[in-house]
């Protein structure tokens, strides 16, 4: 990815491999945005990162506040989309239905 390829946008960016891939982009000299609904791990991930990142929260699942998330970045060139953690997931015997289908269907937002 080239410097001039514009700021990335990184949804769910606050934790896990949203986090390390804004920790890797941000080292590579990219301007990044991250994202995340909870303002402490926001602020706690901000913290790991270099001056060319910012942060909002939004929670992906609510439309409204996901445009405004977009409008309010300027314009992006990159998004990873990296939301969800391990929810669903687990020893086949000890899975919920409810928890799988959610699972599933966050990894298809926004
Ligand atoms: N970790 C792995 O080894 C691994 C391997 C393969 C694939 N994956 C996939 O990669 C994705 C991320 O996994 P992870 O382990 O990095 O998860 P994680 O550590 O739980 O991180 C999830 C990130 O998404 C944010 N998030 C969750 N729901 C959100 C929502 N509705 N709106 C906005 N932000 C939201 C979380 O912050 P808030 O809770 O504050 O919103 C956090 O920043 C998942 O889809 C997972 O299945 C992970």
């Amino acid at each position: 990815m080239s410097e001039a390829a514009g700021r990335v946008g990184v949804l769910g960016g606050t934790s896990g491999i949203g986090l390390a891939s804004a920790q890797q982009l941000v080292r590579a000299g990219h301007q990044v945005t991250i994202a995340g609904r909870d303002p402490g791990r926001l602020r706690g991930a901000l913290a790991t990162l270099m001056d060319q990142a910012d942060g909002r929260t939004v929670d992906a699942t609510d439309r409204v506040a996901l445009d405004s998330f977009f409008e309010g970045t300027g314009g992006l060139g990159h998004l990873v989309v990296a939301v969800t953690g391990a929810r669903g997931g687990g020893p086949f015997r000890e899975l919920d239905l409810a928890e799988v289908l959610e699972g599933i269907e966050a990894k298809t937002l926004p």
